[in-house]
């Protein structure tokens, strides 16, 4: 097999990222939910490109599409690559996807090489934990990590999670067997920064050394829906007033403790009317931090000054945890192997703790598992703005290659 150029497979996985992105629930934007119609035609597109690598195609319990590469001289474990396919509503076209299609240009120059080692590509389901507010469904079940309660979630339609899928065509009692076997040997993630460090220090690349632990919680609000124009300001119980000074409250905290992050992204109000005074209001919180002690601090301090908020001004306050992830580090001797990839492709060695959660995340714990970050332009993601530079995506293949060529000489 004759090498195909690095600017040519740079060009090809854009421009199949691109065309991913307008596989989507909604017409003029990026939206694409676990499990949702659009996710068929990803699949097709992916299956598609599978098959003409030779590969053989599945799709597991949990949503998750997989193609194997068997070598005719095929020993030792496989190496699996892979992201994730859903996104954030109003999403970029790169986050995860783009960790599909180098996943497949990568497996396509081991063949080039003529390498040993058997490849699987893996396109999780669900990373973005939107449609039913917990992350990582498919790497989940891929790292033996599900719990059949989470089958119950329902989502805003009030769908749950294993009629979701159930009604893509796939049997939610046979998620134990999405787990990876024993087979594999290690797990690689190809990203996008998403922030904006290596477009600041000018690098097209890093590797992870740990990804930030995370917690997501819900805050439900209650006060008492009333009339706007008739009722005084001091016999008000309003939800939406008091959720305010704490999401005020969750922004101070995070900018003035180091390494925090504090978001709330979501509000749902109750009855959302203009000469209404909203009754109820639900938030989200997503708080991060690489020291899991100084995360867990800091939501408690937070939720303790909720119960506050909320005393003082007469409000009911509920909060339920829809995860709680400690910080996970990346194997040590594959992100060796990385680095030294990055220096052989002539690069700088970056090492970055990754604020973003990934599927690495899950998967670390079921296999050793390690990441390459790729810069973000504008260090912006999680909305269409977000992108990628050509000779980027072209240097993080040629790492790959180099990445490869190491991995292959120590199992022939
Ligand atoms: C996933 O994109 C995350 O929220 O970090
Ligand atoms: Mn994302
Ligand atoms: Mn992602």
């Amino acid at each position: 097999m004759s090498a195909r150029p690095l600017a040519e497979r740079a060009q090809r996985a854009i421009a199949e990222c691109r065309r991913i992105a307008a596989m989507s629930e909604e017409p003029d934007r990026t939206t694409r939910r676990f499990l949702t119609p659009p996710v068929r035609e990803v699949h097709a597109l992916l299956r598609a490109r599978m098959e003409a690598l030779g590969m053989t195609v599945s799709v597991n319990a949990a949503g998750n599409l997989s193609g194997v590469w068997q070598p005719h001289h095929a020993h030792g474990k496989r190496l699996i690559l892979g992201s994730h396919i859903d996104t954030v509503p109003n999403a970029g076209a790169f986050d995860g996807v783009l960790g599909l299609t180098l996943a497949l240009e990568c497996a396509e120059i081991a063949q080039e090489l003529n390498l040993p080692l058997p490849i699987e590509v893996v396109a999780f389901s669900e990373e973005e934990g939107v449609r039913f507010g917990v992350p990582f469904i498919g790497s989940r079940a891929a790292a033996g990590r599900f719990d059949s309660a989470l089958l119950k979630l329902k989502d805003a339609d009030g769908v749950t999670l294993e009629d979701a899928i159930r009604a893509f065509g796939l049997d939610p009692g046979q998620i134990e067997n999405a787990a990876i076997d024993s087979n594999a040997l290690g797990f690689v993630e190809f990203h996008i920064e998403q922030g904006p460090v290596l477009e600041a220090e000018d690098l097209p690349v890093a590797v992870v050394t740990a990804i930030a632990g995370q917690s997501r919680h819900t805050l439900t609000w209650t006060g008492r829906a009333n009339h706007a124009g008739t009722t005084p300001m001091r016999l008000r119980r309003d939800a939406l007033a008091g959720a305010a000074e704490w999401i005020s409250a969750v922004e101070s905290l995070a900018q003035c403790t180091e390494g925090l992050v504090a978001t709330v992204g979501r509000i749902d109000v109750e009855p959302n009317a203009a000469n209404v005074i909203a009754g109820e209001v639900r938030v989200s919180l997503d708080a991060r931090h690489a020291d899991d002690a100084s995360r867990k601090g800091a939501v408690e301090a937070l939720l303790a000054q909720a119960q506050g908020i909320a005393w003082r001004r007469g409000l009911e306050l509920q909060y339920t945890c829809q995860m709680d992830q400690p910080a996970v580090p990346m194997d040590e001797h594959l992100t060796a192997l990385l680095a030294d990839a990055i220096a052989a492709a002539g690069l700088s060695v970056k090492r970055m703790a990754s604020g973003a959660g990934h599927d690495a995340m899950m998967i670390a714990a079921r296999v050793p598992a390690a990441m390459l970050l790729l810069r973000s332009p504008g260090g912006l993601s999680h909305q269409p703005e977000e992108t990628v530079l050509e000779e980027d995506i072209a240097a993080a293949l040629a790492v790959c290659r180099k990445f490869l060529e190491r991995w292959g000489a120590g199992i022939r």
